[in-house]
């Protein structure tokens, strides 16, 4: 029996999405069979492109066999139906992963010398491209001014992730992993389709996310519920608008997101050393953490062990920095854009839209994402609903779905009031 996959793909015509794949010739042509089958799994119609060089990592057979298509690399194949002008016309998203050094480049200076260079002079349709190579050939002036060229120009050119590269070496220049590719795809196609364009192209954006932990002791510490999920939602919409973005991770095991660069922070006083820095150059910071307000005054270096006469150590706590308000009213920038985060029940002082509207003007941000968290149901949870609050006196209601859905909620909000 089989089952339908969770991210079936769902056009409003009913039509399946389709989808080129290139894939040239790096040592990361064997990530994109996961890529394929992600994709072919989900609804899409994919025909792959690979190059005469990816085959010789991959060969033919298998992207045959996984697309259930034929495959060619050049354009003298099936001519009669004019595969070099077809392919890129009648694509709903063309995605190169992986994207050599020199794919970017005759990419860049529309050389059409094989059949994914013509898919890629042809389609009119967005264009995602996940580079993978050395981090010396990635950041060689000639790939600057190449992926520049292409970003110009309207392509998603996600960044390479950091870690192992072939052979010993490690850097900047891995493929990132196959699912969140995908993600991005899913995303692009999604905006497409409404006729959204790259609107974050340019800007630099940073966003915390998960919760923070206050050591006790080498073992013990605070900490909270909070998954990470919204931010990781977040960032991940913001790569798929275009954005650079920064991604400021306490504790999460996530997996992390394409084209984003991920810090990782453990404390609230270490996620306001990575974020304070990084919102200094940013056209949007959004805090979607939710570091602790308090730390233990002292921290044991030895694990603190039970007292022999049954007694309870006392745990005298001191206040942390409050990095949402820090960056607020302190802004290096004036431009930027801050959006903050607020988990409210409602009291008998106030209604959750109350309180969220003083405590907006506590922290002088200018949006405010007020979930009413009366029932306990958003953390670790997929979905989100919630207003949004602008410190303009703006109230928007995003109702109950994906995280994904708020993200772009948030990002169209943020868009509203980015400065040139
Ligand atoms: N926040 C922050 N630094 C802190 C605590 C919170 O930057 N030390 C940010 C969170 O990321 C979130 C927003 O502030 O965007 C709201 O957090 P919340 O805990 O609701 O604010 P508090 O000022 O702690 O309000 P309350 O008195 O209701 O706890």
């Amino acid at each position: 029996m089989s089952t339908s996959s969770a991210h079936e793909a769902a056009s409003p015509t009913g039509a399946r999405p389709v989808v080129v794949l290139g894939v040239t010739g790096g040592i990361a042509a064997y990530k994109a069979c996961e890529l394929l089958r992600r994709l072919t799994e989900s609804g899409h119609d994919v025909t792959v492109v690979p190059t005469e060089s990816a085959l010789e990592f991959v060969g033919a057979p298998t992207w045959a066999a996984l697309s259930g298509k034929p495959v060619a690399t050049d354009v003298w194949t099936d001519v009669h139906r004019v595969p070099h002008v077809r392919l890129g016309q009648s694509a709903d998203l063309v995605v190169v992963a992986p994207a050599t050094a020199d794919t970017l480049a005759r990419a860049a200076h529309g050389l059409a010398d094989d059949l994914l260079t013509n898919t890629l002079l042809t389609a009119r349709c967005p264009v995602v491209v996940a580079p993978a190579m050395h981090t010396e050939m990635w950041e060689h002036p000639a790939t600057r001014a190449n992926v520049a060229t292409l970003r110009e120009r309207g392509v998603l050119v996600l960044e390479p992730a950091e870690g192992r590269l072939t052979g010993k070496d490690t850097g900047k220049g891995r493929l990132p992993e196959p699912g969140e590719i995908f993600d991005v795809c899913t995303q692009v196609l999604a905006r497409g389709e409404a006729g959204s364009t790259l609107d974050l192209v340019g800007r630099h954006v940073v966003v915390s996310a998960g919760g923070t932990r206050e050591y006790l002791d080498p073992v013990r510490f605070l900490g909270n519920r909070s998954s990470g999920l919204q931010g990781f939602a977040l960032a991940r919409a913001a790569a798929a608008r275009g954005a650079q973005v920064t991604l400021v991770a306490a504790n999460t095991s996530l997996p992390e997101p394409a084209g984003v660069t991920v810090v990782r922070v453990e404390t609230t006083a270490q996620l306001r050393d990575a974020v304070v820095p990084a919102a200094a150059s940013a056209d949007a910071v959004v805090m979607a953490a939710a570091p602790a307000d308090f730390r233990p005054l002292d921290v044991s270096e030895a694990k603190i062990k039970k007292a022999a006469d049954g007694s309870a150590p006392s745990i005298e706590l001191q206040q942390n920095p409050d990095v949402l308000h820090e960056i607020s009213t302190r802004r290096a920038r004036p431009g930027t854009v801050v959006v903050g985060f607020a988990a409210e029940t409602g009291d008998d002082t106030g209604s959750v839209l109350e309180l969220a509207r003083a405590k907006l003007a506590r922290k002088g941000c200018d949006l405010l994402v007020v979930n009413d968290v009366s029932g306990g149901a958003v953390f670790g949870s997929p979905d989100n609903e919630a207003v949004i609050l602008g410190a303009d006196g703006a109230a928007t209601d995003v109702p109950r779905g994906s995280k994904t859905t708020l993200a772009h909620a948030i990002w169209d909000e943020v868009v509203r009031r980015l400065q040139d």
